[in-house]
C-alpha cells in the first residue's frame, strides 16, 4: 500500500501520507553498499520502530510478525517462526536491492 508493489516508495496509500514512503530498493546503496540486515530486523520486530509503522504493540501490518500471533497453533516455538518470518522478508528486500 505505501512502498508500492516493486518497493519504489509509490504504493497507492502514499499520496495520503506526509512522509515519503522510503524507496526499498535502494536501502544497501543508501547505506554504503551494505544491506544493514539487522537495523532492518530491529525496525520491522519493533525494537527500533519507524514512527510511521506504528507502535511496536500495534504495528501497520498487524501482528504477523509478533509472536503471540502464532502462539495458539505453535505454542513450542512462536518466537522462532516468527523470526523466520521475518528473515523470509529480509531475504525479500535483499534481493530487490538495486
Ligand atoms: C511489512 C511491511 C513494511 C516494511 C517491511 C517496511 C519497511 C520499511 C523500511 C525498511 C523503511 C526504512 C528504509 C530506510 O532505512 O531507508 C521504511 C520507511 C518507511 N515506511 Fe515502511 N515498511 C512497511 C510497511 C509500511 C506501511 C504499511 C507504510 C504506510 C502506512 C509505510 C510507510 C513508511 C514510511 C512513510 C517510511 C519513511 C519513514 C521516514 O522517512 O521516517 N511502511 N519502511
Amino acid at each position: 500500500m505505501c512502498h508500492g508493489r516493486d518497493g519504489k516508495g509509490d504504493g497507492p496509500y502514499a499520496v495520503f501520507l506526509n512522509r515519503k514512503p522510503a524507496v526499498l530498493t535502494t536501502i544497501r546503496e543508501r547505506n554504503k553498499g551494505i544491506f544493514p540486515q539487522e537495523r532492518l530486523y530491529k525496525m520491522i520486530d519493533g525494537r527500533e520502530p519507524v514512527t510511521a509503522h506504528g507502535t511496536r504493540e500495534i504495528p501497520i501490518w498487524g501482528d504477523v510478525f509478533l509472536a503471540w500471533s502464532v502462539q495458539d497453533f505453535w505454542p513450542w516455538g512462536s518466537e522462532q517462526l516468527v523470526r523466520g518470518r521475518i528473515l523470509e522478508l529480509l531475504f525479500y528486500l535483499q534481493s530487490i536491492q538495486k
